[in-house]
């Protein structure tokens, strides 16, 4: 296996996609964000969005069967052939197993896990003043720490920004609620298969990338020896 097979981990507003956007680019991986293609079912009306919506307004987690088969389903898509970044995902053990499963199935594997370890406070910091691109939310701003050229435009399309409807302060309290319970578990879980890479993701989002990707090119370069 010479491809990096990737999953960022980390509370919401760890800075996952913001992360998720510059290493999908340093190792040309194909970048695959659950959050952003359940968003993606809800603009379009489907029923899957429909249901997945009643969730995510609560800052709860969509059933994992739902969760699983869309992402099973796409990594085994030609496209996650040479690589791929799973971002949100896994979020329960259930759904770490199922995809340790149909990985082993492809005759792949995971590369490594990447966790971003960011204080509940710093969340609601963030999210206060998250905004994303209204055409495409894996653009992503913050109104203070990572703003964009003009106020309330998207610097890669002009398209408006919007805050997430997520975003509110009691949704992210129950989100972080729903992170301890059940995914910062997955912690342990791949520690003990030895994948977990540790990152202070309180670090600028610069440095952090930096320190990300020189991390990830060494496992690259290990992976193919
Ligand atoms: P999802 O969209 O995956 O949300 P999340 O995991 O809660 O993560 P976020 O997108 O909120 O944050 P992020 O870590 O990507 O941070 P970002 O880079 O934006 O999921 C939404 C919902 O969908 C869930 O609640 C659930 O209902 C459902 N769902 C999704 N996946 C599921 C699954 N597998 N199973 C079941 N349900 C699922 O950064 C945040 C802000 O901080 C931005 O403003 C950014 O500019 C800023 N920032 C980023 N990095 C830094 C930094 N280093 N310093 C300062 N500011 C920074």
């Amino acid at each position: 296996m010479s491809e990096l097979n990737l999953i960022l981990l980390g509370p919401p507003g760890a800075g996952k996609g913001t992360q998720a956007e510059r290493i999908k680019a340093d190792f040309s991986l194909l970048h695959i964000s659950t959050g952003d293609m359940l968003r993606a079912q809800v603009a379009e009306g489907t029923q899957l969005g429909k249901r997945a919506k009643e969730y995510m307004d609560r800052g709860e987690l969509v059933p994992d069967g739902v969760i699983i088969d869309m992402i099973t389903e796409r990594i085994a898509s030609p496209d996650a052939g040479d690589g791929f970044l799973l971002d949100g995902f896994p979020r329960t053990e259930a759904q770490a197993d199922a995809l340790g499963a149909a990985l082993a199935e492809a005759g792949t594997a995971l590369s490594a896990v990447v966790l971003m370890e960011v204080s509940d406070d710093e969340v609601v910091r963030r999210l206060a003043g998250r905004r994303v691109c209204v055409k495409n939310s894996a653009h992503i701003y913050h109104v203070e720490f990572d703003p964009p050229k003009r106020e309330g435009v998207c610097d890669q399309d002009g398209a408006r920004l919007i805050q997430r409807d997520d975003d509110q302060e009691d949704t992210v309290r129950r989100r972080l609620e729903v992170y301890h319970e059940q995914t910062a578990p997955l912690i342990d879980y791949y520690e003990e298969r030895d994948l977990l890479l540790r990152f202070d993701g309180v670090a600028p989002v610069d440095q952090l990338h930096v320190r990300i990707r020189a991390t990830l090119a060494s496992v690259s370069m290990q992976q193919r020896m």
